[in-house]
């Protein structure tokens, strides 16, 4: 996976944050260095707040870039995350950043990107969208929640939607969706699968796509202290050429993984 150059730690100030269900707030950042550098799946980490509570910082997606703001899509789960999503506009927060590789699109080996997410792991989809579009990819979002009020779809464009309980299009998970809808996207020309979520979703996402011979690149998630390989927080054990398995740091080697890596 390409990797990332030119990591900034500055102070940024949250410019908006706007709630957009009832755990999920999109926050406005205005940090132009990190801006001008990142690329889809790329994450920050930020000190979400002045006290040493908590300690550490937390890592989030980049979910859009324009100009020189970015915006960020946090579910709030936990302290961290609950402090991050009050912060009023105005306010300040350290923000470490464009941390981990990318996604890989520069390749020509695909015409259509199916762009495969759960409940927040849709977060990194729209810079991703926007950056393949503009290379003139098509786009297809497939995405999945236990039922519609899971499903953050945004301003994705090109949706189908999977809910556990029915709520919202197919009945079922969103690999279950992709199996459905792959002979028809197929059609479209060559096919390959973004995916990004729960780490369970992305165990079955590689396993489909080995099954299918379908390139896939996932994002993973994983404890992170610093975010740029010093703690060891991250180490998560991937598949080795020889066979057996061998252990990366997400932060550096990750967090986007081709699916082959993936042990399942
Ligand atoms: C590369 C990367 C990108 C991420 N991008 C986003 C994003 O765009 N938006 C977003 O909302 N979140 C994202 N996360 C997850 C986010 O960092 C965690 O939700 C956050 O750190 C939790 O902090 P907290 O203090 O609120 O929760 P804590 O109080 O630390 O934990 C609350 C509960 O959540 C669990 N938890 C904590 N971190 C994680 C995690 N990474 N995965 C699963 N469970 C966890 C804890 O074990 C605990 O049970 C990302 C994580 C990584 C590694
Ligand atoms: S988060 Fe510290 S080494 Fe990866």
């Amino acid at each position: 996976m390409p990797e990332t150059n030119s990591i900034v730690d500055i102070r940024a100030t949250i410019v908006e944050t706007r709630r957009i269900s009832t755990a999920v707030s999109i926050i406005t950042l205005d940090c132009p260095a990190i801006a001008a550098s990142a690329r889809p799946g790329n994450f920050i980490n930020v000190k979400v707040s002045d006290t040493t509570l908590p300690l550490l910082r937390r890592p989030f997606s980049i979910h859009n870039v324009r100009g020189t703001l970015i915006d960020i899509m946090v579910k709030s789960i936990g302290s961290g995350t609950s402090l991050f999503c009050d912060r009023p506009a105005g306010s300040t927060v350290m923000v470490l950043g464009p941390l981990g590789n990318c996604f890989d699109i520069a390749g020509q080996e695909f015409d259509i990107a199916i762009l495969l997410s759960g409940g927040i792991g849709t977060a990194p989809m729209l810079f991703l969208e926007k950056t393949l579009a503009a290379k003139g990819k098509k786009v297809i979002n497939l995405i999945g929640g236990q039922s519609k009020e899971d499903i953050l779809a945004g301003n994705l464009s090109n949706c189908r939607f999977a809910t556990d309980d029915g709520s919202a299009g197919f009945r079922g998970n969103v690999v279950e969706l992709l199996r459905s809808e792959l002979t028809t996207i197929s059609k479209e020309g060559r096919a390959k699968v973004f995916a990004c979520g729960p780490n369970a979703m992305l165990k079955a996402v590689a396993s489909f796509c080995r099954e299918e011979q379908l390139a896939c690149e996932l994002s993973l998630e994983s404890v992170m202290g610093c975010g740029i390989g010093i703690c060891y927080g991250c180490s998560v054990e991937v598949n080795s050429p020889d066979g057996g398995l061998r252990t990366i740091l997400l932060c550096r080697e990750g967090p986007v993984i081709n699916g082959e890596l993936l042990a399942v």
